[in-house]
């Protein structure tokens, strides 16, 4: 298995070759028990910061070249609600107990969504994707959405033609706001 906190390895690379790659989909991801300021432990902010944000970066450079090569390549990070900075400004999830490191990672991720799409402009379309609440070991209590049927929705969304980029979606509703 890739770690996504390290250099892409030269396994995966080769297993590539130089063939197109028509979509990267960045779903690693992690999170942190939730803790009140006074016992936040910096390190897990550093550690959510380097799969969830700096992991996809590695993931986007290494394979650049050959998303180039495909006729309409795709990055989609797989993000969360929870990183939105407009809904979590507006205290959209004030009741739900959500660490610092995930939402700081998330949000920060959906940063680079972003920075990504401008470079890329009209080369490679960037997206951020909500998959909904899963009944994972990261999902919440109230988790309705079983991964495979997130995996399935997710896998129609590779075959959109849809030009915009940057987008922040949700597989089970409207666009988001960022
Ligand atoms: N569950 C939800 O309700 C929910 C909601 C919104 C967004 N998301 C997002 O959806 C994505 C998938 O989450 P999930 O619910 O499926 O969580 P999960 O069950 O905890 O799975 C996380 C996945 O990330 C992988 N991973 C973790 N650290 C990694 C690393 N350093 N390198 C490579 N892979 C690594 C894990 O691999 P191993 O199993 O090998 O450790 C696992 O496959 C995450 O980005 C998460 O933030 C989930």
């Amino acid at each position: 298995m890739q770690d996504v906190r390290g250099p892409v390895s030269d396994r995966l690379l080769a297993a590539i070759g130089a063939r197109p790659v028509h979509a990267l989909v960045n779903n690693a991801g992690i999170g942190a028990p939730a803790r009140p300021l006074d016992s936040v432990d910096p390190t897990t902010i550093l550690d959510a910061v380097d799969v969830n944000v700096v992991g996809p970066l590695r993931m986007a450079q290494a394979l650049l070249p050959m998303l180039l090569a495909a006729p309409t390549p795709l990055i989609i990070n797989v993000s969360s609600r929870l990183g939105s900075l407009t809904a979590q400004a507006a205290g959209d999830f004030a009741d739900r107990r959500t660490s610092y490191a995930y939402r700081v990672s998330k949000s920060a991720q959906n940063m680079l969504t972003i920075a990504l799409a401008q470079e890329l402009a009209g080369r490679v379309r960037c997206w951020a994707v909500h998959p909904g609440s899963l009944t994972t070991a990261m999902g919440g209590a109230g988790a309705a959405t079983a991964p495979w049927e997130a995996a399935s929705r997710l896998g129609r969304l590779l075959d959109s033609t849809d030009t915009a980029s940057p987008r922040y979606l949700s597989l089970d509703g409207p666009d988001l706001r960022w």
